[in-house]
């Protein structure tokens, strides 16, 4: 719990002289609480994309974008990606500790017991066209859960809060393997409970029901650690947008809805489905200087994508883990030349070098390679942000129940800086010309 320990000083352009609290949280940078700032002075605060505010307080995750350390409950991502499995991080994230052999074993069986959907929700499917990007149809089909989870569903009963986690958990990869399915034309495949989360999501993927399907562990090991790097990243767009739909006291499957949306846009997790098409557009490794010069081109809307952050200016560590993970998985899938990773590192090399990469501390971001891993392992590329969504609904739903839980929790509501007309008088139409 943060506590106060100093107070900041404004002085009004009137020259009166405002104390503000100053909050510190366990680790980070401290925070001014402008909370009376209005009260006191009349005055609001402006920040167009929140990249000076603290939204709320939270004790699930911890970004130190200066030394790109990623912290889930205190314990270093690389750590967790190299010797945990995704529901015992969704466990932590959730839960707040790592789950002791009994708890583990209860949370596996209570995400597993939940992974089927409703038989009516197949018809919601039916009613888009088949090329349909898998992100519409989880946003409208996550939408419609509100629907059929919509009586017995009080926010504020733990338990009820519980059962909503356990079932968006659990019916994720359901709802995201059979959009893919839907969009090839192949019969959905149900979850099957012997089998772990990844390989379940993999099975539901791959397998048809003309013949066997057996799935290769080494594949559900690459991405149950994609999954484990993605569970959550503290306030980002998604997870601000599923905290502040929460906030009013919606569904948090109309909440999760909203988070996916968000989550789409290019900008977040749609890059790493435009990062590879980026690395094909660019083709060939000498054309990078070309698109790295157009990267730095104002007047040129290109981006590099899967490159900066808005918190890290150091490496991303997921990037990195990411990084070395492509080499083994290619490794292991026996791949020996990918033109893609071949670009990606190369692309990766030249940038870092690049003036203007370094002066703004732009540096590989999570997206940039796990794109390629997807591909390799035959997943196809619309289906990446959806991996990206599965992945995030554990960081969501913690955040989501933090907040609820949170006795400072308000209904979220930025204020402005209005610059439309002042008052003015209606003229009728007739007298308008
Ligand atoms: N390529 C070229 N220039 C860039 C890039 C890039 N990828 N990213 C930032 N810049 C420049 C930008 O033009 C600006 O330059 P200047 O100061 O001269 O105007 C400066 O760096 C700061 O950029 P910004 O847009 O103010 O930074 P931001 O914090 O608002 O944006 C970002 C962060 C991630 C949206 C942005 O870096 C970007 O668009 N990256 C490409 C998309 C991407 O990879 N997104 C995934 C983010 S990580 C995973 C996730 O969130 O899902």
């Amino acid at each position: 719990m943060s506590e106060r320990q100093a107070a900041a000083r404004l002085v009004t352009p009137e020259g009166r002289e405002i104390a503000l609290p100053v909050l510190e949280g366990s680790v980070g940078p401290r925070v001014v609480d402008v909370r009376r700032l209005y009260a006191e002075s009349g005055m609001f605060t402006y920040d167009p994309g929140y990249t000076a505010t603290a939204s709320c307080r939270s004790a699930i995750t911890y970004i130190d974008g200066e030394q790109g350390i990623l912290l889930y409950r205190g314990y270093r991502i690389e750590e967790l990606a190299q010797k945990s499995d995704f529901l015992e991080v969704a466990y932590l994230l959730l839960f707040g500790e790592l789950p002791t052999r009994a708890q583990y074993q209860q949370f596996v069986h209570d995400i597993t017991y939940h992974t089927m959907l409703h038989e009516q929700i197949q018809f919601l499917y039916r009613g888009f066209r088949r090329d349909a990007h898998p992100m519409a149809v989880m946003i409208a089909v996550v939408g419609a859960l509100s629907a059929f989870y919509y009586e017995d569903l009080d926010v504020e009963d733990p338990r009820h809060r519980l059962i909503a986690t356990d079932r968006m958990i659990a019916k994720m990869p359901t709802i995201a393997a059979w959009a893919y399915k839907y969009s090839v034309g192949q019969p959905f495949m149900y979850p099957r409970n012997d089998l772990d989360y990844a390989s379940n999501f993999i099975h539901m993927l791959f397998a048809t029901p003309c013949e066997p399907y057996k799935v290769d562990p080494v594949l559900a090991r690459a991405l149950d650690r994609i999954f484990i790097l993605h569970a959550d990243h503290e306030q980002n767009a998604s997870t601000s947008t599923v905290r502040l739909v929460g906030s009013t006291g919606a569904s948090p499957y109309a909440a999760i809805a909203a988070g996916i949306a968000s989550l789409w846009g290019p900008a977040h997790g749609g890059a790493n489905e435009a990062v590879v098409n980026m690395l094909d557009e660019i083709g060939s490794p000498s054309r990078i200087p070309e698109y790295i010069a157009r990267a730095k081109d104002k007047n040129d809307p290109f981006r590099l994508m899967g490159f900066g952050h808005r918190v890290y200016k150091n490496y991303d560590p997921r990037a990195a883990v990411l990084k070395e993970s492509a080499d083994e998985v290619l490794d292991l899938l026996g791949v020996k030349h990918n033109p893609k990773l071949e670009i990606a590192k190369e692309l990766e090399r030249i940038a870092l070098e690049d003036e203007y990469f370094q002066e703004r501390k732009l540096f590989p971001n999570v997206d940039f390679y796990s794109g390629i891993i997807l591909e390799a392992m035959g997943i196809p590329r619309k289906m990446f942000t959806a991996i990206f969504a599965l992945s995030r609904t554990v960081g969501w739903m913690a955040q989501w129940n933090e907040m609820i839980q949170d006795p400072e929790q308000k209904i979220g509501r930025p204020r402005q800086l209005y610059v439309g007309p002042g008052e003015r008088p209606f003229v009728p139409l007739e007298e308008r010309g």
